[in-house]
């Protein structure tokens, strides 16, 4: 089923189980190559949410400021993007373009994210389409500018999001993660993956 909050273009359902794993699967094998890490935000804390990448970018934060960085900060390139996650992207865009950067986060029970705009980008006009695994998290859409009215939805496994349009360039976040909603990954938590173009 597809529906549309706030311009966030929502497929919810989109993967069945079988993708789900298969995505999982392709997510661990990166994740041997690029371990998770926590960024520090750039008022110097750590975030909650523990993050990774594959592609020619990984997103990166510290107290130099937000950025993309061609290396894992253990020094070696990131791993290539999984063809499972490729595929997702053509199927909900249909662009020949193809993402650079594929943003992997790990939210344990307490984790969340604050709302912020995706803007570390060089041209905004590309969409950024987001992979819900695992646990149900809280996801809060809000407006290009900040403050306003916001609407959330529980993103489940297998739910897919296209930040698109209007979208685009929205606040958004994830306030909470529901423990123990999805079998998925063995150790709970939820993975979300973001698919960017960069340049
Ligand atoms: C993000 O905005 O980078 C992640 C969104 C999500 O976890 O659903
Ligand atoms: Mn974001």
């Amino acid at each position: 089923m597809k529906l549309s909050v706030k311009g966030f273009e929502i497929h919810s359902g989109f993967l069945d189980v079988g993708r789900q794993r298969a995505v999982l699967n392709a997510v661990r094998a990166v994740v041997a190559q690029a371990p998770f890490f926590r960024p520090d935000t750039p008022n110097g804390k750590a975030m909650s949410v523990r993050m990774t990448a594959a592609g020619t970018y990984g997103w990166y934060s510290d107290k130099k400021g937000y950025r993309y960085i061609p290396k894992h900060p253990k020094g070696t390139p990131w791993p290539a993007i999984p063809v499972e996650v490729l595929d997702i992207w053509q199927q909900v865009t249909g662009l020949d373009r193809q993402p650079e950067c594929c943003l992997i986060n790990y939210y344990d029970a307490q984790a969340k994210m604050g709302l912020h705009q995706d803007s570390d980008e060089t041209n905004m006009g590309w969409p950024v389409v987001s992979i819900s695994l695992g646990d149900e998290g809280l996801f809060r859409m809000g407006n290009v500018t900040r403050g306003g009215k916001t609407e959330s939805i529980w993103l489940r496994s297998g739910d897919v999001v296209v930040m698109g349009g209007a979208a685009r360039l929205a606040y958004h976040g994830v306030d909470r993660i529901r423990s123990g909603s999805s079998k998925l990954l063995p150790k709970g938590g939820r993975l979300n993956l973001t698919l960017r173009v960069v340049e």
